[in-house]
């Protein structure tokens, strides 16, 4: 039997278990040039609550009753498929399952090449990474010595996106909601200074973190941390917008930031991006990121759930705030 989560509710306000519905069905038998993956690991994303709401035009839109949308890293384990021979390791979109049938007409599953781990295949070298690659890369374009500051900064993108900056000789300095975290940043990952947003005197420390103002900010909150940041970017800085998940359950009316005028004052630039635009150069991307995690200057780390009955929480739990780099949820363990 196929164990899924299917979406039952679009949410309103904050995710909530009810929002998901678990049922059990026969596992697909396989047809020619098609496989059965065996879904080992799911990655969490806050774009999740997005698409529960159909929020997003940039995917297809997902009805009530659909399965859950995920993405997630596992093990062929029945094939008529050329492409895909038994025990092929690949990553796709296969849903909130145990199995996932993949038919020749549908989009490629990604191969996880030999030495690769699930949750770096989900994580540093899946969009998570390719998220934070292109947007440091292609939008924010930091240069040595330039003050890179971003958001949600222990989280998966954050937590990259900093660590790239700062092999490219910026000045790193991360936003989270945690001293645990802050510590992280700068003991762990090698960020020049952290902040705690909750701290009331959070812009202050920000600003005297970042003396001489802020030249690239990496966005992935939205909300009163943009609009501090809008307050201290100096001349020319690039705002990158990856996210705004400051606003993703809230169900009062958006406003703007205030400070957006700062953009006009400091002749500054702020651009939003799709990391799925980029999918032609993803291997290029993971090629250009081997040498700094073999080199210690690019470190990842995943907040590991067990069980396939925690995929609800572990999506609630992104928006708690409780995880460090991806979180990801381990369904079944990978085969010796
Ligand atoms: N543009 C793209 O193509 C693209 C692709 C992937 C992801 N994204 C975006 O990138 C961002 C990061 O995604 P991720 O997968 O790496 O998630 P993540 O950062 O690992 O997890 C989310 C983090 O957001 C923070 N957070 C949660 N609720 C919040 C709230 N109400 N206000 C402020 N912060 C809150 C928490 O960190 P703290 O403890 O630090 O608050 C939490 O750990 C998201 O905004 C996501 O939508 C964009």
């Amino acid at each position: 039997m196929n164990r899924q989560f299917l979406l039952a509710a679009r949410p309103h306000g904050m995710v909530k278990r009810s929002d998901f519905k678990l049922v059990k069905k026969p596992t697909s038998a396989i047809e020619d040039d098609s496989c059965l993956v065996k879904v080992q690991c799911m990655g969490l994303e806050p774009a999740m609550r997005g698409w529960m709401e159909n929020r997003a035009d940039y995917i297809a839109p997902l009805e009530l009753g659909d399965v859950m949308r995920g993405f997630g890293a596992g093990e062929v384990i029945e094939s008529k498929s050329t492409n895909f021979p038994v025990g092929t390791r690949v990553t796709g979109s296969f849903g909130w399952q145990e199995y996932f049938l993949h038919r020749s007409d549908d989009a490629p599953l990604q191969i996880i090449p030999d030495g690769v781990s699930l949750d770096e295949a989900l994580g540093v070298f899946g969009l998570t990474g390719m998220t934070a690659w292109f947007g440091v890369n292609e939008i924010g374009k930091p240069k040595s010595g330039d003050v890179f500051v971003v958001s949600s900064a222990a989280g998966a993108t954050g937590s990259i996106a900093g660590q790239l900056a700062r092999a490219m000789g910026c000045r790193v300095v991360g936003i989270t909601s945690t001293d645990e975290k802050c510590q992280w940043l700068t003991d762990s990952i090698g960020f020049n200074a952290a902040i705690n947003y909750t701290h009331q005197d959070w812009p202050q420390r920000l600003k005297k973190a970042c003396s001489g103002g802020i030249d690239v900010y990496f966005d992935n909150a939205g909300g009163d941390v943009l609009n501090v940041a809008l307050d201290q970017i100096s001349d020319g800085a690039r705002i990158v917008l990856c996210g705004g998940i400051s606003r993703y359950n809230s169900t009062a009316a958006q406003t703007g930031p205030e400070n957006y005028f700062n953009l006009i004052f400091r002749r500054a630039k702020m651009e939003g991006f799709i990391v799925l635009d980029y999918a032609s150069k993803f291997n290029s991307a993971i090629s250009s990121m081997k040498p700094l995690i073999a080199s210690g200057q690019l470190k990842h780390k995943a907040t590991i759930t067990d069980g396939f009955e925690a995929l609800p929480d572990a999506l609630i739990s992104i928006f708690e705030g409780t995880n460090i780099g991806k979180q990801i949820v381990c369904i079944s363990p990978p085969s010796a």
